[in-house]
C-alpha cells in the first residue's frame, strides 16, 4: 500500500462504530467546509464500548486499512472508544508498515486540552463509554496537561445503544440519562465542568442538559476537535496539500443502506447518500 514516489491524495477519512463521528463530523465541515470528507460508520458491530482491547483494536485497524485503501491521506477516530484503544497501537505499530506518510488523529488529546481554561473548580466529570473509562486515557491526558485538575469518571452503557436505536428523546430515556449523572455527581459533587466523553452524546445533550445542575458546564466535543484540526493541518502543509478540496462529503456503513439513511438523516438533518461496504 506504502507509496513514498506519489503521494496518495484524497478526502479525509472520519471513522466513528456508529453514528456518533456523524457530530464530529458537522463541526470539521463548518470550520473546514473547503475538504473532502468520507465518513466511515462501523454500525454493523456497534457499539464498540463494552468491546475487549483487542476486539475494538482490530475493528479499528480494519477501518483504517479500508479509508487507507480508498485513498484518504488522513483520517479522524472520530469516536472515544476506538482513540482509548486502539489510536496509540495503530500509530505506533501500524502506521509504519500500512504507510508511514499518512495520519490517523483521535478525539482524546483534543478535548482533554479544551479542559484547562474552562473550570473553575479544578473538578471535571467525565461521562464515557465503559471502554473510555476503564482506558483511563482522559486520566491520563489530562493529568500530564493539567495535574492540578481532579478527574472523576461514569460509563454510561445505556446510552449509546439508547441514540443508535432512535430513542434518545423518548421518555424512556430520562430514568438511564438521569441515572448516570447522579452517580457521577455523587462521587464528586464539586463538579463544574462535565465532558461528553462520547461522540455520540451530544444527540442526548437536551436532556442531559435537563438532568444537570445548571452551573455545570457541559463539553461536547465537536467544535474542539475541528478547531484542533484546523491547527493541525495548518502546522502540517505536507498532509494538507494531500487532502483534495471539493468541499463534498461521502458516507459509508457496514448496514444496509437503508438503516443508515433513515438514521443518519435524521442526525444531520438532511438526506445523505450511503454504500454498504464490509471491513475484514
Ligand atoms: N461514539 C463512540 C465513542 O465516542 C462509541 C460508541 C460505542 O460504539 O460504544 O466512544
Amino acid at each position: 500500500m506504502m507509496n513514498l514516489m506519489y503521494p496518495i491524495i484524497g478526502p479525509i477519512g472520519i471513522f466513528d462504530s456508529g453514528y456518533g463521528g456523524l457530530t464530529i463530523l458537522e463541526k470539521i465541515r463548518q470550520q473546514l467546509p473547503q475538504y473532502d470528507y468520507l465518513y466511515l460508520g462501523d454500525n454493523a458491530r456497534t457499539p464498540y464500548g463494552t468491546r475487549s482491547f483487542e476486539v475494538v483494536y482490530e475493528f479499528t485497524l480494519q477501518a483504517v486499512r479500508k479509508l487507507f485503501e480508498l485513498g484518504c491521506p488522513l483520517v479522524i477516530l472520530a469516536c472515544n472508544t476506538a482513540s482509548a484503544k486502539a489510536l496509540r497501537s495503530i500509530q505506533q505499530n501500524d502506521l509504519p508498515y500500512l504507510d508511514p506518510t499518512r495520519r490517523v488523529l483521535g478525539v482524546i488529546r483534543p478535548t482533554a486540552e479544551s479542559i484547562g481554561p474552562l473550570t473553575v473548580s479544578r473538578h471535571v466529570g467525565l461521562l464515557a463509554t465503559e471502554g473510555t473509562v476503564r482506558s483511563q486515557s482522559y486520566l491520563m491526558e489530562i493529568q500530564k496537561l493539567y495535574p492540578d485538575i481532579t478527574l472523576t469518571a461514569n460509563a454510561c452503557p445505556l446510552w449509546v445503544p439508547l441514540i443508535e436505536n432512535n430513542e434518545f428523546e423518548s421518555e424512556g430515556a430520562d430514568f438511564f440519562v438521569r441515572k448516570y449523572i447522579n452517580q457521577l455527581l455523587e462521587k464528586d459533587p464539586q463538579i463544574d465542568t462535565l465532558i461528553l466523553g462520547c461522540t455520540h452524546y451530544p444527540l442526548l445533550i437536551r436532556k442531559i442538559r435537563q438532568f444537570t445542575p445548571p452551573h455545570i458546564r457541559l463539553v461536547a466535543q465537536g467544535e474542539y476537535v475541528a478547531c484542533s484540526l484546523k491547527d493541525y493541518l495548518h502546522r502540517h502543509p505536507e498532509i494538507e496539500e494531500r487532502c483534495t478540496t471539493q468541499g463534498k462529503c461521502q458516507f459509508l456503513t457496514t448496514e444496509s443502506e437503508e438503516k443508515f439513511q433513515e438514521s443518519a438523516s435524521l442526525f444531520l438533518h438532511q438526506q445523505v447518500k450511503v454504500r454498504s461496504i464490509t471491513l475484514e
